[in-house]
């Protein structure tokens, strides 16, 4: 079972980079496999991680809410083929693997895609010893329980009250 480590904080106080220099840790201390999660809209870990992201949950979900049974291989079922694509969308690095969230295009809520993410997570679990989750500033995901199976959460500030007041939430 993965421990799973979830950062957590107001915006713009360093989870990204926290999580980066995490990830990086743990790697270059031999705890792999490592599997980073972008739990973020708006994702940029893959930035920090220095990573290239071909598609996310979010864009495959679309893909696949479109595609007609034409578009499919011959003899392939839509939901075998929806299974693959999800695969498809995990990045693979030597030493970490990187999830991203993303979104779904135009206006509303995402819990669809919260709900993938979730799904996703749940199944592939058991292949890594690290989880590190970066999160999207405030209680969302606490809130909508994306991490029942959280481990540790680092709840990051920069010096500020309204900072401090957010982990303080939080916790
Ligand atoms: N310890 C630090 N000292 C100075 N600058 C930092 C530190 N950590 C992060 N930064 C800088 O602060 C900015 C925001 O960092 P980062 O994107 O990691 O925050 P975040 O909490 O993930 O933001 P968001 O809530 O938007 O996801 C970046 O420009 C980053 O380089
Ligand atoms: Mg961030």
């Amino acid at each position: 079972m993965a421990h799973v480590i979830a950062m957590a904080g107001k915006g713009g106080v360093g989870k990204t980079t926290l999580c980066g220099l995490l990830i990086q840790y743990l790697c270059e201390t031999k705890r792999w496999p490592v599997l980073a999660v972008d739990a973020d809209a708006n994702s940029n870990l893959n930035e920090v991680l220095g990573v290239e992201v071909e598609s996310t949950l979010g864009e495959v979900r679309e893909e696949i809410e479109r595609a007609g049974f034409d578009g499919l291989p011959v003899g392939m079922q839509k939901s075998t083929w929806a299974e693959l694509r999800l695969n498809d969308a995990l990045v693979e690095e030597t030493a970490f693997d990187l999830l991203v969230m993303g979104r779904t295009q135009g206006q509303g809520c995402y819990c669809f895609v919260n709900g993938l993410l979730q799904t996703q997570m749940q199944k592939l679990e058991k292949n890594y010893r690290y989880i590190v989750v970066d999160n999207e500033a405030g209680l969302e995901h606490i809130s909508r329980g994306l991490l029942p199976n959280m481990n540790t959460t680092i709840l990051v500030s920069d010096c500020s009250r309204r900072g401090v007041q957010a982990a303080g939430r939080i916790a």
